[in-house]
């Protein structure tokens, strides 16, 4: 399973990066927002500094609501850099936007699905990634990642080359479970990532070590 870092926050992109599990960035405008990154001109000289911290692919996602306005940004943000992903929303022109990019060989990640229609949809139109917000389903007392099953199951029968972007990410154990039911990806913060480092086991045993250690020495 690819591990994609969600945020837009330089520092915790280097920190997961050191660690030398990371397969990509996700951002969004909401994540932008919230580092303070404000402005066309701002916004896309973070996404290629984000490019230049990580090796792996990197989602930037479109304003544009209509066809015309999504190919027009899309297109833009593209040429950015060889690791931008062009994210579009689940709606009809999103779709009809995602086929245009992937007839052109651009990557494109599909973002804010919440059903398996949708999933089907985001497929049949050739989407590289398709992002299903599993935390936001379970939100509203709703199975995220019974949804991430239903769409694996469904993929899996066709043979369908979308990658399922488990995002909405909220813990540790939604890694596990993403894992153990097959997404292709998940997405989620640096704190999740890092959960999956903890075991008091580890740390009773290392701290036996290096007392033995010393007492020989
Ligand atoms: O990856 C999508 C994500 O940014 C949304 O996460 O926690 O706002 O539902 P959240």
């Amino acid at each position: 399973m690819k591990f994609f870092i969600d945020t837009a926050n330089l520092e915790q992109i280097k920190e997961a990066q050191a660690l030398g599990i990371l397969d990509g960035v996700t951002t969004n405008p909401s994540l932008m927002a919230k580092e303070g990154i404000t402005g066309a001109g701002n916004i896309l000289q973070h996404y290629v500094d984000i490019c230049n911290i990580v090796d792996g692919d990197v989602s930037a996602e479109v304003i544009a609501t209509d066809f015309d306005g999504m190919v027009k940004e899309g297109e833009a943000l593209a040429a950015l850099h060889p690791q931008i992903v062009v994210k579009l929303p689940m709606i009809a022109d999103g779709v009809k936007a995602c086929k245009y990019f992937s007839d052109k060989g651009i990557k494109t990640n599909v973002t804010l699905v919440f059903s398996a229609g949708q999933a089907l949809l985001a497929a049949k139109a050739g989407a590289t990634y398709m992002s299903p917000f599993i935390g936001r389903l379970d939100d509203i007392s709703t199975d995220g990642l019974g949804l991430i099953s239903e769409i694996r199951h469904i993929y899996d029968n066709y043979g369908f080359e979308t990658q399922i972007l488990a995002a909405s990410v909220r813990h540790t154990m939604h890694i596990m479970d993403c894992a153990k039911i097959g997404a292709d990806v998940m997405t989620g913060p640096l704190s999740a990532i890092k959960g999956l480092l903890k075991h008091p086991l580890t740390d009773i045993g290392l701290a036996q070590f290096l007392a033995d250690y010393k007492r020989g020495n």
